[in-house]
């Protein structure tokens, strides 16, 4: 079984789409194994993030993400990190597939609704920057 991270962004939440992202996933078959809502400050934004220091985004992407409250979600299921990028769709919302929930939400690059892990290694780091063992239900 595989896992990942997803967030639903500040855009999302503040425009009420956490149980519409939630429902895709879940009609998806993937299941939720842990949840919980957080106000990221600056520094844990950019620390989230840090892999993205060096790119001229970095300060705007985490000045948002540190907006207002996100949604953080470990997901899991067979092929779960292809499966959910694929529900999400490309991270410029005007390539997007229609269906995907950036093509139907997203309203620019940086406010595209929700993030997703890229890669396993990637689920790993990001999914113990915000849970502990404790806190996910296998
Ligand atoms: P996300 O999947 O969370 O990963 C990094 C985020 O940076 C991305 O989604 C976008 O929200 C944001 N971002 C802002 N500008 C750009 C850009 N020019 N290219 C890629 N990502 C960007």
């Amino acid at each position: 079984m595989e896992y990942t991270l997803s967030i639903i962004k500040p855009d999302g939440v503040s425009r009420g789409l956490i149980g519409e992202v939630i429902k895709r996933f879940e009609e998806a078959g993937i299941r939720i194994a842990a949840l919980k809502m957080l106000h990221l400050n600056k520094e844990e934004a950019e620390g989230f993030y840090a892999v993205h220091r060096d790119k001229p985004f970095f300060d705007s992407l985490t000045d948002f993400m540190s907006s207002g409250p996100i949604v953080v979600m470990v997901l899991e299921g067979e092929d779960v990190i292809g499966r959910t990028r694929r529900l999400i769709g490309a991270t410029d919302y005007r390539k997007a597939e229609p269906g995907t929930i950036r093509a139907d939400f997203a309203t620019g690059i940086e406010k595209n609704i929700v993030h997703a892990s890229d890669a396993p290694e990637t689920a790993a780091t990001e999914i113990d920057y915000f849970f502990s063992k404790l806190e996910i239900s296998l």
